[in-house]
């Protein structure tokens, strides 16, 4: 099963393949910052340290919040809509 890094708290939570990086701050038992839970409000950005490749592309949904927001695809997703393909990811929470 994939898992996934939780920084700064170094908690780990594991996902199926399909589910998405907020699914796994719940496993974890991380309280991870979320709003809409609908890829729209941004709340839920994370930093991507580690695993980028292992998640599925991001929707234009999710690229024009994060757009919105400053923030470059290549580094920060949506914890609400990126969703684990394969493999691990570290990811960091934003103050
Ligand atoms: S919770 Fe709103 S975009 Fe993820």
């Amino acid at each position: 099963m994939p898992r996934v890094v939780i920084l700064p708290v170094e908690l780990v939570g594991e996902i199926g393949a399909g589910e998405s990086l907020l699914d796994a701050g719940g496993n974890a038992g991380v309280e991870m910052e979320a709003g809409c839970f609908d890829c729209s409000c941004g709340t839920c950005a994370v930093a991507v340290v580690h695993g980028m490749e292992n998640l599925l592309p991001p929707t234009l949904d999710e690229l024009a919040v994060l757009a919105a927001w400053n923030r470059d695809p290549a580094r920060y997703r949506l914890a609400c809509c990126a969703r684990v393909c394969q493999g691990d990811v570290t990811i960091r929470q934003l103050d």
